[in-house]
C-alpha cells in the first residue's frame, strides 16, 4: 500500500521550511523517506544514519514534535502531513545532522567507562539484570533533547550521562567508587517529569535509573533527601 506524504524540513540555510511531496510505501521508515528525497528530489539534504537497525543512535530526528529514530519509525504513523526537524538541545551542523562530538566529549570528560578491577569476577544474574538498561543505551541523545532541566543552565548532567553512569555504580566489575562523580552530575536536580522515559526509543526508562542513583547518594549521606516525594510517579 502506498501513502502520499508532504514533508517539511527545517533547512539551516533557508528561513522557511521546505516542502516536498512524494509517494512512499506504507511500510517505509522515516529514514527510507529521507533517502528517497535525497536520491530523487534534493541531493543537498543532510541527515545522518549508519546501522539502519536502531543500534548506532545516529539517526534521531524530530517528527511532528516527537523525537524518534528515523530508521526504526514508520512514516505512516505520522499521517500525511509530516514536519521533520533536528532534535532539540543540541548544536545543528546542517539540516538534520546534529553535533555528536560534544556528546562524546561529555562522556570522556566524565570518564564514563569501567576501571578494571579483579579479573574474572563473577557477576550475578541479578546484577546483570539490574544494569542491562544502562548498557543498552545507544547514545541517540533523544532523552537529553526533551529534558527541560538541561535548558535551564543548571549543572545537571542530563538523562543520557546519568543513564550511562548507572552501570558504573551498580556493577562490581567497576573498581573505582563513582559516587562523587555522580554527585557532581546532580541527579537530584531531575524533576522526574518523565519526558526522557516516554521519549527513549529503547525504553530504558532513564528517569527510573536517575531515581535509583539519587536514592543511592541519599543512602550514603552524600545528598539530603528531598522534601517533596515523587515516588508515586516512578515506573
Ligand atoms: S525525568 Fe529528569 S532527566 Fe528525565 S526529562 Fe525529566 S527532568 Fe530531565
Ligand atoms: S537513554 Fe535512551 S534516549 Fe537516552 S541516549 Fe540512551 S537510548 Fe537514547
Ligand atoms: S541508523 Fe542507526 S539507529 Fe538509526
Amino acid at each position: 500500500m502506498w501513502v502520499k506524504v508532504r514533508i517539511k524540513l527545517n533547512r539551516e540555510n533557508f528561513k522557511d521550511y521546505v516542502s516536498y511531496s512524494l509517494e512512499i510505501s506504507k511500510n517505509a521508515t522515516l529514514l527510507d523517506m529521507l533517502v528517497k528525497i535525497k536520491e530523487e528530489m534534493d541531493q543537498s539534504l543532510a541527515f545522518r544514519s549508519m546501522c539502519r537497525a536502531g543500534i548506532c543512535g545516529t539517526c534521531a530526528i524530530k517528527v511532528n514534535g516527537k523525537p524518534v529514530l528515523a530508521c526504526s519509525t514508520k512514516v505512516f504513523v505520522f499521517g500525511e502531513e509530516i514536519t521533520v526537524e533536528p532534535i532539540d538541545n543540541v548544536i545543528v551542523i546542517k539540516d538534520l545532522v546534529v553535533d555528536h562530538e560534544s556528546l562524546y566529549n561529555r562522556l570522556k570528560l566524565w570518564k564514563v567507562w569501567y576501571d578494571a578491577g579483579e579479573k574474572n569476577l563473577k557477576v550475578s544474574e541479578e546484577t546483570i539484570k539490574r544494569i542491562e538498561r544502562s548498557h543498552e543505551c545507544i547514545l541517540c541523545g533523544i532523552c537529553d533533547s526533551v529534558c527541560p532541566v538541561l535548558t535551564t543552565g543548571t549543572h545537571f548532567g542530563g538523562p543520557l550521562l546519568l543513564t550511562r553512569y548507572y552501570k558504573l555504580l551498580f556493577d562490581p566489575r567497576n573498581a573505582q567508587d563513582r559516587t562523587q562523580n555522580i554527585k557532581s552530575l546532580n541527579p537530584d536536580l531531575c524533576t522526574h517529569c518523565m519526558s526522557c522515559s516516554f521519549a527513549c526509543p529503547k525504553k530504558l526508562m532513564p528517569e527510573a535509573l536517575i531515581k535509583e542513583e539519587e536514592k543511592l547518594l541519599q543512602e550514603k549521606g552524600i545528598i539530603k533527601k528531598r522534601e517533596e516525594d515523587f515516588g508515586f510517579l516512578g515506573f
